[in-house]
C-alpha cells in the first residue's frame, strides 16, 4: 500500500486538484485508492460531489472519536475510489487534540491495520504545517509537491523541506519527497520556464516529466462535483493527470525491479535563489 501525502503549505498550488484527478486515474487503471481530506475547507470532498454538511462520519471523527477509517470513509461515483472526507469542524481537532498524548500519530496508528486493504492512500494536506499536516507526514512513506508554475510558487519551500527533515529524523524514517508535480504550466510564459528550471535544479529526477498544464476545465470541474474523467474527458487536463499517473504507475514497476530512484537530500534546504 503506497501512501502519499501531497503537501505544500501554500495554498492554490494544485493539491486537492491532484488528489482528486490522480486518484480518479489511478482507481481508472484498476487500483483501489483511499483520497483522505485532511484540510478543514473540505475542497477534496465537494470536489467528489458531496456536501459537507450532510457528511455524518469524517477524518475528524477518525483523529478525535477514534473511530475507524472503514467506518468513516464513503465510496465515491467511481468503483475504487474511496474517500475519507472532511467538514468544517476539522478545524477544531487542532485545539481539541492539544492535551492528547501522540497527537501526531494518530492517523499513522488508524491506518496501520490496512496493509494492503488499499493500493493508494493519498492526502490532501491543509495549507499549513499545523497537526493535520504533521499526522500526514507521520503517516505516508511518499511526499508529492504540488508547486504551481508562478513568481511566488517557490516561498515557503524551505520551510517545508525543514519539516520533512526534522519529521524523517524524528518520528519517521521512512518518509522521502518521491515527486514534484509542476502544476497550471503555460510554456508560453517566461516564468513558468524559470520555476520548471529552478525546481529541476534541486529537485533534479523527482520533477514528474509530466507538467500538468493550465487548463480551465480542471478549475471548472469541482463545481460541478465532478473529476475531469466524467467532466472533460478530452481537455488538457484530462490528458496530462492522465499522463501523471502513467508515470506514477511505472515509477511503481521500477521499484519493484528494485530500480530505486535517489532521495532528495534532505539537509540541503530549498534555496529559491
Ligand atoms: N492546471 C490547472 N489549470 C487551471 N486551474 C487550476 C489548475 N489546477 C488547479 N486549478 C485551480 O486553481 C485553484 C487552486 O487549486 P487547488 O487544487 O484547489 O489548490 P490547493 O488545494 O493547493 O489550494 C482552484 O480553483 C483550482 O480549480
Ligand atoms: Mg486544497
Amino acid at each position: 500500500m503506497k501512501k502519499i501525502a501531497v503537501i505544500n503549505q501554500k495554498g492554490g498550488s494544485g493539491k486537492t486538484t491532484t488528489v482528486v484527478n490522480t486518484g480518479a486515474y489511478l482507481s481508472l487503471s484498476g487500483k483501489k485508492v483511499l483520497l483522505i481530506d485532511l484540510d478543514p475547507q473540505a475542497h477534496t470532498t465537494i470536489h467528489l460531489g458531496f456536501n459537507p454538511s450532510e457528511i455524518k462520519k469524517s477524518v475528524y471523527d477518525v483523529l478525535v472519536n477514534e473511530i475507524s477509517i472503514e467506518d468513516a470513509m464513503v465510496q465515491t461515483k467511481m468503483k475504487n475510489l474511496f474517500l475519507l472526507s472532511s467538514k468544517i469542524d476539522l478545524a477544531s481537532a487542532e485545539i481539541e487534540l492539544v492535551n492528547t498524548i501522540g497527537r501526531e500519530i494518530i492517523l499513522r496508528d488508524a491506518l496501520k491495520k490496512y496493509k494492503n486493504l488499499f493500493d493508494y492512500v493519498l492526502i490532501d494536506c491543509p495549507p499549513s504545517l499545523g497537526i493535520l499536516t504533521l499526522n500526514a507526514l507521520t503517516a505516508v512513506n511518499e511526499i508529492f509537491i504540488p508547486i504551481q508554475a508562478e513568481f511566488f510558487a517557490l516561498e515557503g519551500l524551505t520551510k517545508l523541506i525543514q519539516t520533512i527533515k526534522i519529521i524523517k529524523e524524528r518520528i519517521n524514517p521512512d518518509i522521502e519527497i518521491s515527486g514534484v508535480i509542476i502544476t497550471m504550466y503555460d510554456q508560453r510564459k517566461n516564468i513558468c520556464k524559470e520555476v520548471l528550471q529552478k525546481v529541476e535544479k534541486h529537485f533534479k529526477d523527482k520533477v514528474f516529466k509530466t507538467k500538468i498544464r493550465e487548463n480551465v476545465r480542471l478549475a471548472e470541474a469541482p463545481s460541478f462535483g465532478q473529476t475531469i474523467i466524467t467532466f472533460a474527458p478530452n481537455s488538457y487536463g484530462a490528458i496530462d493527470y492522465k499522463g501523471l499517473v502513467r508515470e506514477i504507475i511505472r515509477g511503481e514497476t521500477h521499484e519493484k525491479n528494485r530500480i530505486r530512484q535517489r532521495p532528495v537530500k534532505l539537509d540541503n534546504a530549498y534555496n529559491p535563489g
